[in-house]
């Protein structure tokens, strides 16, 4: 597949899930490529009258709603989301478990998606996998503080090669909540749940991006079409 596909079958995602959105709805607006059209679409609703308020998973976010005209609200206003719609990095067939956090948002991400009363997960057919951990590694937020005994930790776990993500410049990537990201390549993960409590445990991990049990629907656009998952 192209770039090019690809790009299609992202936007194509994005466009269904933001046409379920509905006037009077609290919006929680997603981070990355594909959650960047879904905020593109949503715009061109708000244009022609749709009455939302969005609530952004990142400072990218932000900016790219307040571009599109979208109006944000936070939760000292609203403490429930009607419809948080994301991307994904890699998503379980069947148990729509996903790992998330490539764009480093996580943290907002899941604060958002447990707030929603529906999460919907928009993605191209390069993300489904059997098991999690196929193809990308588990980023997980840490304060900075003793990162290098959390990175043991999480060694421990079965995280291989643990070391802080780099932006692009080569710099320590810092999170918009000013924090550090290790990716943990653990492979193919057999009981993420397991994992998941493993992680929770360690002192200094702030959150970890298995997304488990939280997506209601999974929108697979390929060239077939779009296919939901429930
Ligand atoms: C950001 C995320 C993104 O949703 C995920 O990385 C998918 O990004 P893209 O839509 O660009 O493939 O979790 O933290």
């Amino acid at each position: 597949m192209t770039v090019s596909d690809m790009s299609v079958h992202k936007r194509t995602a994005a466009r269904e899930a933001a046409d379920m959105v509905k006037s009077g709805m609290v919006v929680g607006l997603g981070t990355g490529s594909t959650a960047a059209y879904m905020i593109e679409r949503l715009g061109e609703r708000v244009a022609e009258g749709l009455e939302i308020f969005g609530i952004p998973t990142s400072d990218d976010s932000e900016d790219k709603a307040i571009k599109a005209g979208i109006p944000l609200t936070d939760f000292s206003a609203h403490r429930r989301i009607d419809i948080a719609i994301d991307g994904a990095d890699e998503v379980q067939r069947g148990s729509l478990n996903l790992i998330k956090g490539l764009g480093g948002a996580l943290l907002r991400e899941k604060i958002v998606a447990q707030a929603a009363k529906r999460f919907v997960v928009i993605v191209d057919g390069t993300k489904p996998v059997d098991l999690l951990g196929e193809r990308a590694p588990v980023p997980v937020e840490v304060i900075s503080f003793g990162w290098e005994c959390t990175a043991e930790r999480l060694a421990a776990c079965g995280a291989r090669g643990v070391k802080p993500r780099a932006d692009r410049a080569g710099s320590l990537f810092v999170t918009d909540t000013g924090n550090m990201i290790l990716d943990c390549h653990f492979g193919p993960i057999e009981n993420p749940e397991d994992l998941a409590e493993k992680i929770d445990r360690i002192v200094g991990v702030v959150e970890h991006g298995m997304f488990l049990n939280m997506a209601s629907d999974v929108l697979v656009a390929t060239t077939e079409g779009v296919e939901r998952w429930e």
